[in-house]
C-alpha cells in the first residue's frame, strides 16, 4: 500500500517496477488527489493491479495483517508533526501489516552536521516558504511545510517513535546530506 498516496506518484512507480500479479493500493482521504492519481495510472501501460481507495489512516479499511509492505512518501510528517492522532495512525499501520512486513518512509529529516542543518533550515525558511507561497498563492500551506520540516524528528527520534509503536527494527538511509531519509521499520 502507498499510504497517503496523493496524486499517486509512488503507487504508479511501484506498479511499473513490480512483478506481474503484485497488487498495489494507493490510499488517501482527499478525493481530488485520488482522481488525479487514477488519471495518472491510465497514462502508463501497467501489468500490475493498482487500485486507489478513499480512506483515513486512522481507520484503515483492511483486515489485520493484510499487507506485505506499506510505503509513505512525504506524508509521514503530516501524520506525526504535532498531530494528536499520531499514536492512532501508527497503531493502524502496525495492525494492517503482516508480521515481518515492512513500513518504508521517505521523508524530510535533520542533517546531523550542524552547518548543513543550518543551511537547509535557511533554505526552508527563505526559499521554500517565500517562493512556494508566492508561486502557489497558498501561504498557510508553505508556512506549514517550512515549519514542520525545520522542526521534524531526527532519524534517531523517528526510530524511537516507530519502536514505541510496536515495530521490531528500524533502519535509516540518509539522502542529500541527511536533509531527507528513507526509514525502514519491520513489524
Ligand atoms: C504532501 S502530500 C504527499 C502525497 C504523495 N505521497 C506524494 O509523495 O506526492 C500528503 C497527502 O497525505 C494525505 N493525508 C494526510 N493525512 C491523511 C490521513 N489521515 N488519511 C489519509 N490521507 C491523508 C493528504 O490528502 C495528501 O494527499
Amino acid at each position: 500500500m502507498d499510504l497517503c498516496c496523493g496524486t499517486g506518484d509512488l503507487s504508479v512507480w511501484l506498479a511499473r517496477l513490480a512483478l506481474t500479479g503484485t497488487e498495489i493500493i494507493g490510499l488517501d482521504y482527499s478525493l481530488p488527489m485520488l482522481a488525479r492519481a487514477k488519471e495518472k495510472a491510465k497514462r502508463f501501460p501497467l501489468h500490475t493491479n493498482v487500485n486507489f481507495i478513499h480512506g483515513d489512516v486512522g481507520d484503515l479499511p483492511f483486515p489485520d495483517g493484510h499487507f506485505d509492505s506499506i510505503g509513505i512518501s512525504f506524508a509521514f510528517r503530516n501524520l506525526t508533526y504535532k498531530n494528536p492522532k499520531t499514536q492512532r495512525y501508527l497503531a493502524e499501520v502496525v495492525r494492517v501489516l503482516k508480521p515481518g512486513g515492512e513500513f518504508v518512509i521517505v521523508e524530510s529529516s535533520q542533517p546531523p552536521n550542524s552547518l548543513i542543518r543550518k543551511l537547509v533550515h535557511i533554505y526552508l525558511r527563505l526559499f521554500v516558504y517565500r517562493v512556494g507561497s508566492w508561486i502557489s498563492k497558498n501561504r498557510p500551506a508553505y508556512k506549514y511545510l517550512s515549519e514542520s520540516a525545520r522542526h521534524f524528528y531526527t532519524a534517531g527520534e523517528l526510530a524511537d517513535l516507530l519502536m514505541n509503536a510496536g515495530f521490531k527494527q528500524v533502519t535509516a538511509k540518509r539522502l542529500l546530506f541527511g536533509a531527507a531519509a528513507i526509514h525502514t521499520a519491520t513489524k
